[in-house]
């Protein structure tokens, strides 16, 4: 027999009300005057509320300040989800509005549910993240679009090597006086200089960043200086403003200084001295106040000892040189650089913590690291993948850290000799030659990036991209 439909609405509904109250870390009703008419004990549990004390009849207001359950009886719509954080636990609160037969309100009841929540955690952490961007963004949006996006405490470590790092990044932030911040690739000499920017009191103004190695040489005179309106074909009426302008008042971040060519070292230079610069197929000068971060891999003394780079430029550029350690250098660093990353990643993706042990920590120590901390940050993000977003195991560290690279070789050579069950992907082997190569000219140019390029006739910009792909 089928039964009444109004039995069955009225069953749902206490059962539905019954299976909330027991989910729910706690359950209130008001009447529409928003006077509490009921509130069980877990609630007032929760609330820290004395058991004994009777609510019944209060305001909800002096109960719970900042309550929606006004809202809901104002508007008669339920809030069904909302993410509350009580001191640091984390909560879903729901609030219903309740109507009488003529759709009348008549009151409002509300439950908190509290888990230990593992299945929100990437909501509330998505949530977390997303507030983050966005005062991020409003903050950035309020300069421009160009305000430094790290503080000298985002440069993670504690061994010796990089508190100096951070104590000279500091001192350097007290004057406008040219740094040069050298380092091998991924030690976080871009940070490093966003951060010198955020703590001087440049900080109001643009921190603009080019990379001179990644722009093709004939760009590269107005990427820094701009053209005039009509300079070219195809520039519009407003002409281009210069890197060098938009950072006017602020900092202008050098990056691989030393693939510098030689012409745009000279204007450089004279820019320098003069204090202001000359737009392209221009004829007014632009008065300009810059503090100068160059940052580059290589060893700048030694080019300009090889007649590579300018001496007299490199003087008015070495000011401050600081010198950041590569990460072999300083190994115990690993364990808070991993954490770091690991946390970003979680932030980023949405997912619960993730922890690492000592024991894969202690793996991590074992390797050397060419690529520094962004190899090390790639390893993290595979290690994160190959896991599921579960814990980091050891094992997992032990199978992804790579090989000695003449095993890696080896296993090439095998794979190709040994038919093609094992061949490696194409993209695989491809990379893999390419990456060999470009060492190769690596070596024989002396570290010569433009050098290297030319002997494999490559352009220096996919020279420039490659080599960072591939950490060289
Ligand atoms: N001390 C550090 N603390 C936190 N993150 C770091 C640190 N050092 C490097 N990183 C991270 O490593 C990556 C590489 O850093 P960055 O781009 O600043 O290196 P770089 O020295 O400029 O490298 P390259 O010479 O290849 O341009 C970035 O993801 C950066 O956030
Ligand atoms: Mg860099």
């Amino acid at each position: 027999m089928i039964p009444d439909i109004r039995d069955l609405r009225s069953r749902a509904q206490s059962s539905f009300f019954e299976i909330f109250e027991e989910l729910a870390e706690g359950g209130i009703a008001t009447d529409k005057d928003a006077r509490i008419v009921w509130i069980n004990a877990k609630y007032q549990k929760f609330l820290g509320i004395p058991a004994n004390r009777n609510l019944v009849g209060l305001p909800i207001s002096e109960v719970i300040p900042r309550s929606l359950i006004p809202r809901v009886l104002d508007t008669g719509h339920p809030i069904l989800l909302d993410l509350m954080e009580y001191s640091d636990r984390r909560c879903i609160v729901s609030r219903f509005p309740l109507f009488d037969d003529d759709r009348r309100i008549i009151g409002a009841f509300g439950f908190v549910l509290y888990d230990n929540l593992n299945e929100i955690m990437p909501l509330m952490n998505k949530v977390r993240k997303l507030s983050t961007a966005l005062s991020r963004a409003e903050s950035s949006l309020r300069n421009g679009g160009r305000s430094a996006r790290y503080s000298v405490s985002q440069f993670i470590g504690t061994t010796p090597g990089a508190l100096e790092v951070k104590r000279q990044a500091r001192a350097a932030a007290l004057s406008s006086l040219p740094v040069v911040i050298t380092g091998e690739t991924g030690t976080g000499k871009e940070i490093l200089a966003q951060a010198i920017h955020a703590a001087s009191d440049r900080a109001g103004g643009n921190f603009v960043a080019v990379n001179v190695a990644a722009i093709p040489e004939a760009l590269l005179e107005v990427e820094f200086f701009g053209a005039a309106p009509g300079a070219y074909t195809g520039l519009g009426k407003q002409g281009r403003i210069g890197k060098m302008q938009l950072a006017n008042g602020g900092t202008l971040l050098l990056d691989e200084v030393a693939d510098m060519p030689a012409a745009i070292q000279s204007k450089l230079l004279r820019a320098l001295q003069e204090r202001e610069i000359e737009p392209l197929g221009g004829n007014a000068v632009v008065k300009v106040d810059v503090r100068l971060i160059s940052a580059t891999s290589r060893d700048l003394e030694s080019l300009v000892q090889s007649g590579q780079f300018r001496a007299d430029l490199s003087y008015r550029l070495n000011a401050y040189p600081i010198r950041i350690p590569p990460l072999r250098e300083r190994l115990a660093d690993i364990a808070a650089l991993a954490e770091h990353i690991l946390e970003e990643i979680v932030l980023r993706d949405g997912l619960s913590s993730i922890s690492i042990g000592a024991a894969a920590i202690n793996l991590l120590q074992g390797h050397d690291w060419p690529g520094n901390v962004r190899e090390l940050r790639n390893m993290i993000e595979r290690l994160v993948l190959e896991g599921g977003g579960k814990d980091i195991e050891a094992a997992t560290v032990r199978d992804l850290l790579p090989r000695q690279s003449k095993a890696a070789a080896g296993r090439r050579g095998d794979t190709l000799a040994g038919g093609t069950a094992l061949l490696p992907r194409m993209a695989e082997a491809v990379a893999a030659l390419e990456s060999d190569l470009m060492r190769a000219a690596m070596v024989q140019a002396g570290g010569d990036r433009t050098r290297a390029a030319e002997l494999l006739q490559m352009p220096r910009s996919t020279f420039y991209a490659k080599a960072r792909e591939y950490s060289i």
